[in-house]
């Protein structure tokens, strides 16, 4: 049990990074939407996975480990961005990914990873679940090896890592004050469900009026409420923080076809917010977020100011 100061943290996002209107995208839409630049944390392409990174990388170098050892899939903006900030505190990587390596060659965070220096394994099956224990299997191997790994599932989604996000809701709420904006809701892209659990925990934290609202784009409401509640809770644990209150919301329905497939209604978004705000949303997380925003603001269900977090993924917009 600590206060989140006394949690070890290394730095490595650009902090703060900026909270702005979107003022073309409030008049066309109806409703008053900034947006928390979350694509501007400063490693690699940015994105809100650095955030996290920063309390697990902390502790990987506190457990004495000489090398990271984390899934995702190949285009896993998580895997990439852990690979490189594992770099930048001298330890090796390896990325276990589910499946087989993409015939095509590697592109976009497949090829940033290899950049990085990672060593890449696939599974071979297609379960996506097999990445996680794939990372269980190889850091079993490394140490037979003689290295000392740190493991992590997919997203970095545990109690440590959702740190980053509960820090996060501190920084965005010395930003609303400044800005003298009293924001009603915080729209997100929820995928492993840790940054919506930082968020959540974050909110519990400072006992914040705000709603956090996720639109999940890669699993089912139930499970997805469940894994934020369960990680939101981790998260209140480490820094002494009642959980039996927290608030979760998940707006289903904009998934498209598939998780990591962009879908029309996403695309459409993106293409709105890039031609309103400059602002281009990646088009597996952020772009189909934004569409649901779009959804519920249409039907008059979004009563605003409303924060967005641009969360980041640039390597995806060329590749998916
Ligand atoms: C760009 C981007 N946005 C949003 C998310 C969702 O975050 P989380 O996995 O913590 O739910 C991710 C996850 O990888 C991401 O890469």
């Amino acid at each position: 049990m600590a206060d989140l100061a006394d949690v070890a943290r290394v730095r490595l996002a650009t902090l703060p990074t900026p909270l702005h209107p979107a003022p073309r995208l409030s008049d066309r839409i109806g409703v008053e939407v900034w947006f928390k630049r979350d694509d501007l944390t400063g490693l690699g392409l940015g994105g809100n996975k650095v955030r996290g990174l920063e309390y697990l990388l902390a502790d990987a170098l506190a457990q004495g480990c000489d090398h990271l050892v984390t899934a995702g899939g190949p285009q896993s903006n998580w895997a990439m961005l852990a690979a490189l900030a594992a770099r930048t505190r001298g330890l090796g990587s390896t990325l276990v990914s589910f499946g087989d390596p993409p015939r095509e060659g590697p592109v976009g965070n497949h090829a940033l990873a290899l950049l990085a220096g990672a060593r890449l394994h696939f599974t071979g099956d297609n379960d996506r679940a097999s990445a996680d224990r794939g990372v269980d299997d190889m850091c079993e191997r490394l140490r037979a090896e003689g290295l000392t790994p740190y493991g992590v599932h997919r997203g970095g989604a545990t109690g440590l890592g959702a740190l980053g996000y509960v820090q996060a809701t501190a920084e965005i709420d010395a930003q609303v004050r400044e800005a003298g904006l009293q924001p009603r809701q915080l729209w997100l892209a929820t995928g492993s469900c840790g940054t919506q659990a930082g968020l959540v925990a974050g909110r519990a934290w400072l006992a914040l009026d705000h709603e956090v609202v996720g639109v999940t784009v890669s699993r089912p409401a139930t499970e997805c409420a469940e894994r934020v509640r369960r990680i939101a809770a981790d998260a209140c644990a480490l820094i002494d923080v009642p959980s039996d209150d927290l608030q979760v919301n998940i707006v289903d329905g904009f998934l498209g076809p598939a998780k990591g497939v962009r879908s029309p209604e996403g695309d459409e978004a993106a293409e709105l917010v890039a031609r309103t705000e400059g602002v281009f949303l990646d088009p597996v997380f952020a772009a189909k977020a934004m569409a649901g925003l779009l959804a519920r603001a249409r039907d008059g269900a979004v009563e605003g100011p409303v924060v967005f977090l641009v969360s980041g993924g640039a390597p995806t917009l060329f590749t998916v």
